[in-house]
Protein backbone atom coordinates (compact mmCIF):
# COMPACT_ATOMS: atom_id res chain seq x y z
CA UNK A 1 0.00 0.00 0.00
CA UNK A 2 1.47 3.58 -0.78
CA UNK A 3 1.93 5.70 2.25
CA UNK A 4 1.73 9.74 1.78
CA UNK A 5 3.87 11.66 3.63
CA UNK A 6 5.27 15.11 3.56
CA UNK A 7 8.63 14.43 2.48
CA UNK A 8 7.05 12.96 -0.82
CA UNK A 9 5.28 16.89 -1.32
CA UNK A 10 7.89 19.77 -0.41
CA UNK A 11 10.89 18.97 -1.90
CA UNK A 12 9.29 18.89 -5.66
CA UNK A 13 7.36 22.04 -4.94
CA UNK A 14 7.49 25.38 -7.22
CA UNK A 15 5.37 27.11 -4.80
CA UNK A 16 5.75 30.17 -2.84
CA UNK A 17 3.06 29.54 -0.35
CA UNK A 18 1.17 26.49 -1.61
CA UNK A 19 2.29 23.90 0.52
CA UNK A 20 5.00 25.39 2.05
CA UNK A 21 3.00 24.39 5.43
CA UNK A 22 1.70 20.86 4.85
CA UNK A 23 0.16 18.40 7.24
CA UNK A 24 -0.25 14.37 5.87
CA UNK A 25 -2.69 12.30 8.03
CA UNK A 26 -3.99 8.54 7.65
CA UNK A 27 -7.37 9.38 8.70
CA UNK A 28 -9.57 12.63 9.08
CA UNK A 29 -12.90 13.00 8.74
CA UNK A 30 -12.91 16.23 6.13
CA UNK A 31 -9.25 17.70 5.10
CA UNK A 32 -11.88 20.81 4.65
CA UNK A 33 -12.86 20.89 8.24
CA UNK A 34 -8.97 19.77 9.62
CA UNK A 35 -7.57 23.10 7.53
CA UNK A 36 -9.76 25.18 9.40
CA UNK A 37 -9.13 23.69 12.65
CA UNK A 38 -5.75 24.21 11.83
CA UNK A 39 -6.17 28.13 10.67
CA UNK A 40 -8.16 28.62 13.76
CA UNK A 41 -4.82 28.00 15.63
CA UNK A 42 -2.95 30.27 13.50
CA UNK A 43 -1.81 28.02 10.59
CA UNK A 44 -0.72 30.23 7.65
CA UNK A 45 -1.96 30.91 3.69
CA UNK A 46 -0.91 28.15 1.61
CA UNK A 47 -1.49 25.33 4.42
CA UNK A 48 -2.20 22.20 2.47
CA UNK A 49 -4.19 19.08 4.12
CA UNK A 50 -3.96 15.18 2.73
CA UNK A 51 -5.27 12.62 3.96
CA UNK A 52 -5.40 8.71 2.87
CA UNK A 53 -8.45 8.68 4.40
CA UNK A 54 -11.66 10.90 5.17
CA UNK A 55 -14.48 9.74 7.20
CA UNK A 56 -17.36 12.69 6.48
CA UNK A 57 -15.73 13.60 3.00
CA UNK A 58 -17.75 16.43 1.91
CA UNK A 59 -18.93 17.27 -1.61
CA UNK A 60 -21.00 20.21 -2.42
CA UNK A 61 -24.81 20.65 -1.42
CA UNK A 62 -23.87 19.04 1.55
CA UNK A 63 -23.42 15.38 -0.54
CA UNK A 64 -21.03 12.73 1.12
CA UNK A 65 -17.85 12.21 -0.80
CA UNK A 66 -16.51 8.71 -0.51
CA UNK A 67 -13.27 8.77 0.29
CA UNK A 68 -11.82 4.95 1.00
CA UNK A 69 -7.66 4.73 1.79
CA UNK A 70 -6.00 4.66 -0.92
CA UNK A 71 -8.06 5.81 -3.56
CA UNK A 72 -7.55 9.07 -3.92
CA UNK A 73 -5.96 11.67 -3.64
CA UNK A 74 -8.04 13.82 -0.67
CA UNK A 75 -6.58 17.39 0.04
CA UNK A 76 -7.51 20.97 1.13
CA UNK A 77 -5.38 24.39 1.23
CA UNK A 78 -5.87 27.70 2.10
CA UNK A 79 -5.18 30.50 0.07
CA UNK A 80 -5.42 34.69 -0.34
CA UNK A 81 -8.19 35.52 -2.77
CA UNK A 82 -6.78 36.76 -5.90
CA UNK A 83 -9.75 38.16 -7.47
CA UNK A 84 -12.43 40.25 -5.97
CA UNK A 85 -15.76 39.49 -3.69
CA UNK A 86 -18.06 39.25 -6.77
CA UNK A 87 -15.63 37.03 -9.15
CA UNK A 88 -15.09 34.51 -6.37
CA UNK A 89 -16.54 32.10 -9.02
CA UNK A 90 -13.55 32.76 -11.18
CA UNK A 91 -10.80 30.87 -8.61
CA UNK A 92 -12.87 27.71 -8.75
CA UNK A 93 -12.94 27.55 -12.34
CA UNK A 94 -8.72 28.30 -12.36
CA UNK A 95 -8.60 25.00 -9.94
CA UNK A 96 -10.24 23.08 -12.56
CA UNK A 97 -7.67 23.72 -14.85
CA UNK A 98 -5.28 23.21 -12.48
CA UNK A 99 -6.23 19.60 -11.92
CA UNK A 100 -6.72 18.94 -15.47
CA UNK A 101 -3.07 19.91 -16.54
CA UNK A 102 -2.14 18.04 -13.23
CA UNK A 103 -3.32 14.93 -14.24
CA UNK A 104 -2.82 15.04 -18.04
CA UNK A 105 1.03 15.58 -16.90
CA UNK A 106 1.06 12.58 -13.96
CA UNK A 107 -0.40 10.13 -16.35
CA UNK A 108 1.67 11.67 -19.27
CA UNK A 109 -0.82 12.49 -21.18
CA UNK A 110 -2.64 8.95 -21.05
CA UNK A 111 -5.79 10.59 -19.53
CA UNK A 112 -7.72 13.57 -20.73
CA UNK A 113 -10.01 15.05 -18.60
CA UNK A 114 -12.49 17.56 -19.62
CA UNK A 115 -14.59 20.54 -17.32
CA UNK A 116 -18.04 20.17 -17.07
CA UNK A 117 -18.78 23.85 -15.84
CA UNK A 118 -17.67 25.44 -13.23
CA UNK A 119 -15.29 22.82 -12.14
CA UNK A 120 -16.42 19.05 -11.87
CA UNK A 121 -13.72 17.08 -13.88
CA UNK A 122 -15.09 14.03 -15.97
CA UNK A 123 -13.14 11.27 -18.14
CA UNK A 124 -15.95 9.34 -20.73
CA UNK A 125 -18.69 11.14 -19.00
CA UNK A 126 -17.79 10.18 -15.21
CA UNK A 127 -16.65 12.63 -12.78
CA UNK A 128 -13.17 11.98 -12.08
CA UNK A 129 -12.58 14.83 -9.46
CA UNK A 130 -15.16 17.23 -7.20
CA UNK A 131 -13.52 20.18 -5.91
CA UNK A 132 -15.61 22.07 -2.99
CA UNK A 133 -14.44 25.82 -2.13
CA UNK A 134 -15.57 27.21 1.11
CA UNK A 135 -14.37 30.99 1.79
CA UNK A 136 -14.33 32.79 4.90
CA UNK A 137 -16.62 35.84 5.73
CA UNK A 138 -14.76 36.65 8.97
CA UNK A 139 -10.47 36.15 9.74
CA UNK A 140 -10.41 32.51 10.68
CA UNK A 141 -7.06 34.08 12.25
CA UNK A 142 -6.23 35.24 15.41
CA UNK A 143 -6.11 38.94 15.87
CA UNK A 144 -2.64 39.45 16.00
CA UNK A 145 -1.93 38.57 12.77
CA UNK A 146 -5.84 39.16 11.08
CA UNK A 147 -4.26 42.54 9.61
CA UNK A 148 -2.19 40.74 7.30
CA UNK A 149 -4.75 38.52 5.37
CA UNK A 150 -7.97 40.26 5.78
CA UNK A 151 -6.76 42.90 2.87
CA UNK A 152 -6.80 40.76 -0.12
CA UNK A 153 -10.56 41.09 -0.81
CA UNK A 154 -13.20 42.98 1.21
CA UNK A 155 -14.79 40.35 3.40
CA UNK A 156 -13.41 37.27 2.70
CA UNK A 157 -9.91 36.42 4.30
CA UNK A 158 -9.28 33.14 2.81
CA UNK A 159 -10.54 30.47 0.95
CA UNK A 160 -10.25 27.28 1.37
CA UNK A 161 -10.02 24.48 -1.88
CA UNK A 162 -11.18 21.29 -0.92
CA UNK A 163 -10.07 19.10 -4.43
CA UNK A 164 -10.76 14.79 -4.13
CA UNK A 165 -9.61 12.95 -7.29
CA UNK A 166 -10.02 9.60 -7.08
CA UNK A 167 -7.39 7.52 -8.18
CA UNK A 168 -8.45 3.95 -7.57
CA UNK A 169 -12.29 2.30 -7.58
CA UNK A 170 -13.13 1.93 -3.90
CA UNK A 171 -13.71 -1.35 -2.93
CA UNK A 172 -17.28 -0.51 -1.44
CA UNK A 173 -17.87 1.26 -4.26
CA UNK A 174 -19.22 4.81 -5.16
CA UNK A 175 -22.40 3.97 -3.38
CA UNK A 176 -24.70 6.45 -4.64
CA UNK A 177 -22.38 7.74 -7.31
CA UNK A 178 -21.80 4.21 -8.56
CA UNK A 179 -22.18 4.35 -12.65
CA UNK A 180 -21.10 8.06 -12.61
CA UNK A 181 -17.72 8.14 -11.08
CA UNK A 182 -14.28 7.23 -12.57
CA UNK A 183 -11.18 6.81 -11.21
CA UNK A 184 -7.44 7.37 -12.94
CA UNK A 185 -6.41 3.91 -12.55
CA UNK A 186 -9.57 3.33 -14.76
CA UNK A 187 -8.95 6.51 -17.30
CA UNK A 188 -5.46 5.95 -17.70
CA UNK A 189 -4.89 2.08 -17.22
CA UNK A 190 -2.11 3.41 -14.23
CA UNK A 191 -1.68 4.19 -10.79
CA UNK A 192 -0.54 7.27 -10.25
CA UNK A 193 1.00 8.60 -7.10
CA UNK A 194 -1.09 10.27 -5.12
CA UNK A 195 1.74 12.77 -3.95
CA UNK A 196 2.66 13.54 -7.22
CA UNK A 197 -0.68 14.43 -8.41
CA UNK A 198 -0.63 16.59 -5.18
CA UNK A 199 2.57 18.45 -6.26
CA UNK A 200 1.73 18.97 -9.99
CA UNK A 201 -2.34 20.57 -8.67
CA UNK A 202 -0.44 22.73 -6.33
CA UNK A 203 2.32 23.84 -8.69
CA UNK A 204 -0.39 24.65 -11.52
CA UNK A 205 -2.69 26.27 -8.97
CA UNK A 206 -0.24 28.54 -7.65
CA UNK A 207 0.61 29.28 -11.19
CA UNK A 208 -3.19 30.18 -12.34
CA UNK A 209 -3.47 32.60 -9.06
CA UNK A 210 -0.43 34.23 -9.68
CA UNK A 211 -1.65 34.70 -13.44
CA UNK A 212 -4.89 35.90 -12.24
CA UNK A 213 -3.87 38.12 -9.55
CA UNK A 214 -2.15 40.24 -12.61
CA UNK A 215 -4.66 39.96 -15.49
CA UNK A 216 -7.89 38.78 -13.51
CA UNK A 217 -10.09 35.06 -15.35
CA UNK A 218 -9.11 36.66 -18.45
CA UNK A 219 -5.10 35.59 -18.07
CA UNK A 220 -6.17 31.80 -18.33
CA UNK A 221 -9.41 32.29 -20.01
CA UNK A 222 -7.66 30.46 -23.00
CA UNK A 223 -6.35 27.38 -21.09
CA UNK A 224 -9.89 27.29 -19.33
CA UNK A 225 -11.56 26.83 -22.94
CA UNK A 226 -9.06 24.30 -23.67
CA UNK A 227 -9.88 22.08 -21.15
CA UNK A 228 -13.81 22.51 -20.94
CA UNK A 229 -16.33 20.29 -22.79
CA UNK A 230 -16.46 21.07 -26.25
CA UNK A 231 -18.24 24.12 -27.63
CA UNK A 232 -22.06 22.10 -29.10
CA UNK A 233 -22.02 19.65 -26.14
CA UNK A 234 -25.30 19.01 -25.26
CA UNK A 235 -26.23 19.87 -22.04
CA UNK A 236 -29.62 20.90 -19.78
CA UNK A 237 -29.50 23.91 -17.56
CA UNK A 238 -31.26 23.99 -14.70
CA UNK A 239 -32.77 27.19 -13.71
CA UNK A 240 -33.18 28.53 -10.23
CA UNK A 241 -36.21 27.11 -9.91
CA UNK A 242 -35.12 23.98 -10.89
CA UNK A 243 -36.56 23.64 -14.05
CA UNK A 244 -34.67 21.81 -16.93
CA UNK A 245 -34.10 23.27 -20.84
CA UNK A 246 -32.01 21.90 -22.95
CA UNK A 247 -28.74 23.75 -25.49
CA UNK A 248 -25.77 23.39 -26.33
CA UNK A 249 -22.66 25.05 -24.81
CA UNK A 250 -21.42 27.65 -26.95
CA UNK A 251 -18.46 29.29 -25.02
CA UNK A 252 -17.09 30.38 -21.74
CA UNK A 253 -16.24 34.25 -21.71
CA UNK A 254 -13.13 35.90 -20.08
CA UNK A 255 -15.01 36.89 -17.47
CA UNK A 256 -15.78 32.81 -16.84
CA UNK A 257 -18.90 32.67 -17.31
CA UNK A 258 -20.95 30.01 -19.35
CA UNK A 259 -22.56 30.74 -22.75
CA UNK A 260 -25.26 28.17 -23.38
CA UNK A 261 -27.71 28.04 -26.76
CA UNK A 262 -31.05 27.26 -25.58
CA UNK A 263 -33.35 24.96 -28.18
CA UNK A 264 -35.56 28.19 -27.99
CA UNK A 265 -32.66 30.35 -29.58
CA UNK A 266 -32.22 31.94 -27.50
CA UNK A 267 -28.39 32.68 -25.13
CA UNK A 268 -28.22 31.96 -21.62
CA UNK A 269 -25.81 33.42 -19.72
CA UNK A 270 -24.83 31.55 -16.74
CA UNK A 271 -22.41 33.15 -14.11
CA UNK A 272 -23.18 31.47 -11.25
CA UNK A 273 -22.20 27.99 -9.72
CA UNK A 274 -25.99 27.82 -8.20
CA UNK A 275 -27.21 26.78 -11.40
CA UNK A 276 -26.48 22.98 -12.66
CA UNK A 277 -25.71 21.94 -16.00
CA UNK A 278 -26.32 18.01 -16.62
CA UNK A 279 -25.38 16.06 -19.50
CA UNK A 280 -28.61 15.13 -21.38
CA UNK A 281 -27.42 11.17 -21.27
CA UNK A 282 -25.24 10.12 -18.43
CA UNK A 283 -23.09 12.53 -15.99
CA UNK A 284 -21.70 15.08 -18.61
C1 LIG B 1 -18.18 17.78 -5.17
O1 LIG B 1 -19.27 17.57 -4.63
O2 LIG B 1 -18.03 17.65 -6.38
C2 LIG B 1 -17.02 18.26 -4.33
C3 LIG B 1 -16.27 17.13 -3.71
C4 LIG B 1 -15.06 17.58 -2.92
C5 LIG B 1 -14.35 16.45 -2.20
C6 LIG B 1 -13.08 16.90 -1.56
S1 LIG B 1 -12.11 15.57 -0.95
C7 LIG B 1 -11.06 16.68 -0.12
C8 LIG B 1 -11.94 17.75 0.48
N1 LIG B 1 -12.46 17.34 1.77
C9 LIG B 1 -13.78 17.18 1.76
O3 LIG B 1 -14.46 16.83 2.73
N2 LIG B 1 -14.27 17.46 0.55
C10 LIG B 1 -13.22 17.86 -0.38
Amino acid sequence: METLSVKQLQPCLKTETLGRNAVVLDTVDSTNLEIRRLLEKGAPEGTVVIADRQTAGRGRRGRHWVSEAGCGLWMSFAVKPCVQLDQMQQMTLAIGVAVCKAVETVTDNAAHPLIKWPNDIAIGGKKLCGILCESFAGSPYPPEIKGDVADATEGISIVVVGIGVNTKRPKSGWGEAEGTAMSLEEAAGMLVPRMELAVAILNEAETFFDAMRVGGFAAIAEDYRRCMLPAGTEVIVMDSAGNPRRGRIERVEDSGALLVRLETGELEKIVSGEISLRGVCGYV
